[in-house]
């Protein structure tokens, strides 16, 4: 996600930012830039790339021509319009009353953009921020028209009370009034927003880690809170525009810790940032009851015409490909096949002219989907890639781009950007089917809903992680596991295995459950782990009948089931039950322990958690 900051006291503010902004460098981010407001007059320097450049450009530039000492910064990374300086941070209102940097999505930025554009306003960047921007600009000058002048340091946070309850989304904005030098104002909805309070100076910023330097004394500002900073000086407004106290605190964490947002390893803060991934990448799609395709190239019209899908990718992203195939098929009708990138690009195959290619890629740069993905299209196949990375290979060459909103991924083994993929699949399941007459509008808005349900069931099992730190000790010494399912729990299988090998090296397998009789089964010894999966009702009994061979053969069960499932309750070494919810969508809740389990194996053994040896997190080779 952008790393956001802010900044007023007596010191350079161009200086504090960028030092600020580098300690965010870590969240990754493919642009940069600052504005300072200085006598009335707000400048901004920013561009596409590395800080480093941003710094160069500024001292190119002649640094006093940014100096100030009241200011705001921003790394951003792309969700909305591609990595590029018009689409960088700061955005600005047409006579720059308002300058602001954003972290987050705001869903209904066409909406909000085709109204202001009635009241004259014209937009220069692709991003939802810049809506956001204009509509908080709207509102201050119908604040400045009614004021009497009695209420003039109230009228930025008028505008920005108005505005708040307009936006829809999740989002952090930290801003700069030119008529009101020397303070920043912020407010928050889900996601993160801290104050620092120094000697003379106060801070904003999106994660501790970029004040730490400079002060150890924060506020957290609790979900839809406003601030002001003045020098020095810290204020808090509710929704109402009312003032509220609030208790500073000591922050005691060292810095590596802090940039892990407190967690021991990026996996882990990953983990715990799956919910908001769902919600972001629903969100993007999906607004005022309506799921928007159109704009990523996908009209109805096309969407009739597809024969049939070929999902190709790799790794983790070929195991949500694996779920999708199950749900579209399912839903949609639509016969689906599931290519490995590395063996497509090399087959003879009879294309089908009419086919749909869904790419799935988290960092848009894997080089046998790449190929994969170019095969397709040299033989006519249309291609929709689902991508996190925005302005990446696969996201620019592709004919159209479905954006996973993951935010950066930094653990090499992926869990959020699974999970984004895994709606980004959904939500095209259920407008494929909705527009071919599977489903009527009242069964597409009831699944719909059930997505919506997931954040928080996924954070229901978020809290019961410590059942899993505890079992996992017991594989500390294991040699090799098994992980069995059918249908889309086969494909959750084969994704929890693979969380369970590449992180903590225990030799890991997953098989579809009917295979196991065909072979597997001879490998399985006393204590053996084998995982089971069971989330689709209709085959529990099927599941259970694998499970229990490979428990007679001293097999250690452990089962993922949903709330309800009674099958090998009895029989099972450990159950580790997850909540209910429509049996297309369980691979997003059944993967979360999963995870979880390679995880704690891997921590029990001592391993490097985020950076597994040999692998890559981007692999861009052959
Ligand atoms: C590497 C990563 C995996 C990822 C796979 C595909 O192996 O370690 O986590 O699933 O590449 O990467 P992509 O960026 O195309 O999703």
């Amino acid at each position: 996600m952008c790393g956001i900051l802010g900044y007023t006291g007596p010191r350079q503010a161009s200086d504090i930012l960028l030092n600020g902004l580098a300690k965010l460098e870590y969240r990754g981010y493919d642009s940069a830039g600052v504005a300072v407001l200085d006598k009335g007059e707000i400048k901004i320097a920013k561009n596409k790339g590395r800080l480093k450049a941003l710094e160069e450009k500024i001292k190119a530039g002649g640094a006093e021509k940014i100096s100030g000492t009241c200011g705001i910064g921003h790394t951003r990374w792309a969700t909305h319009g591609e990595p590029s300086e018009v689409n960088a941070h700061p955005l600005w209102s047409d006579d720059m009353s308002v300058v602001a940097v954003h972290n987050g999505i705001v869903e209904n930025y066409r909406e909000i953009k085709n109204e202001l554009s009635q009241h004259g306003y014209k937009f220069y960047s692709q991003t939802d921020t810049e809506a956001a921007v204009k509509l908080i600009d709207f509102y201050y000058k119908q604040a400045q028209a009614e004021s009497d002048g009695r209420d003039k340091d109230k009228l930025p946070l008028k505008a920005i009370l108005k505005a708040i309850k307009k936006i829809e989304g999740s989002y952090c904005f930290v801003l700069l009034f030119k008529d009101y030098p020397d303070e920043v104002w912020g407010a928050r909805k889900d996601l993160p927003l801290i104050a620092g309070q120094g000697q003379g100076e106060s801070f904003l910023a999106s994660d501790v880690s970029a004040i730490l330097q400079d002060t150890r004394q924060v506020y957290y500002l609790d979900n839809l809170e406003i601030v002001q900073l003045k020098k020095g000086v810290v204020r808090f407004f509710d929704t109402e525009g009312y003032a509220k106290p609030k208790e500073l605190s000591e922050v005691t964490w060292d810095m590596n810790a802090a940039e892990k947002g407190g967690f021991e390893h990026f996996m882990m803060k990953e983990i715990h940032e799956q919910a908001r991934a769902v919600k972001d990448t629903l969100g993007s799609v999906y607004n005022s009851g309506r799921i928007h395709l159109n704009e990523m190239g996908l009209s109805d019209e096309s969407i009739k015409e597809i024969s049939q899908i070929y999902i190709i990718a790799c790794g983790s992203a070929y195991h949500a490909g694996a779920v999708a195939q199950y749900v579209i098929e399912d839903l949609a009708k639509i016969p689906v096949r599931i290519e490995l990138a590395s063996e497509f690009r090399y087959r003879n195959m009879p294309f089908d002219k009419k086919a749909l290619a869904i790419i799935i890629s988290q960092s848009g740069e894997t080089a046998d989907t790449l190929a994969a993905m170019r095969r397709a299209k040299e033989n006519g196949i249309k291609t929709l890639a689902i991508v996190n990375v925005v302005g990446s290979t696969i996201a620019r060459e592709a004919d159209s781009v479905f954006y996973t909103m993951a935010g950066p991924e930094i653990a090499v083994a992926t869990t959020k950007a699974y999970s984004a993929q895994l709606i980004a699949a959904y939500v095209l399941a259920i407008q494929f089917a909705k527009v071919r007459g599977e489903l009527d509008e009242n069964a597409s808005e009831k699944l719909i809903e059930e997505i919506q349900k997931l954040p928080e069931k996924i954070d229901e099992i978020l809290d019961e992680k410590g059942r899993l730190e505890e079992i996992a000790y017991k594989f500390v010494n294991a040699r090799n596991a098994f992980y069995l399912g059918r249908n889309i729990d086969y494909a959750v299988a084969m994704e929890g295995s693979l969380k369970m090998k590449e992180i903590s090296y225990l030799h890991s397998e997953a098989c579809a459950a009917g295979e196991m009789k065909h072979g597997p089964i001879s490998l399985i010894e006393k204590g053996m782990l084998v995982a089971g999966i069971m989330t689709q009702k209709s085959l529990y009994q099927k599941l259970a009948s694998n499970m229990l061979e490979a428990k007679s053969r001293g097999g250690f069960l452990l089962i993922v089931a949903t709330r309800g499932c009674e099958d090998l309750k009895d029989e099972a070494d450990f159950v580790f039950y997850i909540p209910e919810t429509d049996e297309h969508f369980a691979a997003s809740l059944a993967v979360i322990p999963l995870q979880l389990l390679g995880y704690y194996v891997a921590v029990a053994r001592k391993l490097d958690v985020d950076k597994p040896r040999n692998l890559a997190k981007s692999v861009t080779v052959e």
